[in-house]
């Protein structure tokens, strides 16, 4: 066959999570408690929707993901870093020991990577993780239970590391995509009390 017929093959299709431009509700919901200027990590970051709204907020972002094409045309963005990288096949972590003001992974599951996702927090740094859970294989892909969250598992994630101001597990039937999806916002800064108890500092919970 020739160059020129494998050329004129017709092109895949977009995947699904590169058609979505619009950055996930819940990620907007908690952006604002993120320190100004601070830096971000957008992990498995796809086209990089939620990396390029906090771009556009005045952070400088760190998008990871094994195809980077999608972001090729963040190239000469100074505030943007982009990392090819497979964060399954057992090389090294990416990251080395950078920690980030706040680390978004959205609609991405490895299960391993759980401690090192929390280790790359720096104080006071913010996780904010949204992603398919048990349930959502009546509705759509995910359907593997390796892909999919077990009830309260970011939670159990979390649990004495980082101090959780927002959770939802259940069926989301707008947004960017419908499923049935567990969110988690939380914040690295137990160590960070000025209290008699040693309870963290608050942080605004109210829709903005
Ligand atoms: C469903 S997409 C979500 C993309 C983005 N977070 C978003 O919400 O739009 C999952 C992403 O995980 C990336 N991914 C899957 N397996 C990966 C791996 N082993 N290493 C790095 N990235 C991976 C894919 O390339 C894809 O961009």
């Amino acid at each position: 066959m020739s160059n020129n017929a494998l050329d004129s093959k017709p092109s895949m299709e977009v995947p699904r999570h590169l058609r979505i431009v619009r950055p996930s509700p819940w990620v907007e919901r908690w952006a604002h408690l993120i320190r100004p200027g601070g830096a971000v990590l957008d992990l498995a970051a796809g086209g990089g929707r939620h990396g390029r709204l906090f771009l556009a907020r005045g952070h400088r972002v760190v998008f990871v993901d094994r195809t980077i094409e999608p972001l090729a045309d963040l190239a000469d963005t100074n505030d943007a870093e982009v990392i090819a990288a497979d964060l399954e096949d057992g090389s090294p972590w990416p990251l080395g020991e950078r920690t980030f003001d706040a680390v978004i992974v959205v609609n991405y599951l490895h299960r391993e990577l759980f401690p090192l996702i929390l280790s790359t927090l720096a104080p006071g740094g913010m996780l904010i993780y949204e992603t398919f859970a048990h349930g959502n294989e009546d509705y759509a892909r995910p359907r593997n239970p390796d892909h999919l969250l077990k009830s309260g598992e970011l939670l159990e994630m979390v649990n004495g590391k980082l101090q959780v101001v927002g959770y939802e597990h259940g069926l989301v039937e707008g947004g960017d995509i419908a499923g049935v999806k567990q969110r988690l916002c939380a914040v690295n800064d137990l160590a960070l009390s000025e209290r008699d108890d040693g309870d963290p500092p608050a942080h605004s919970i109210s829709r903005v």
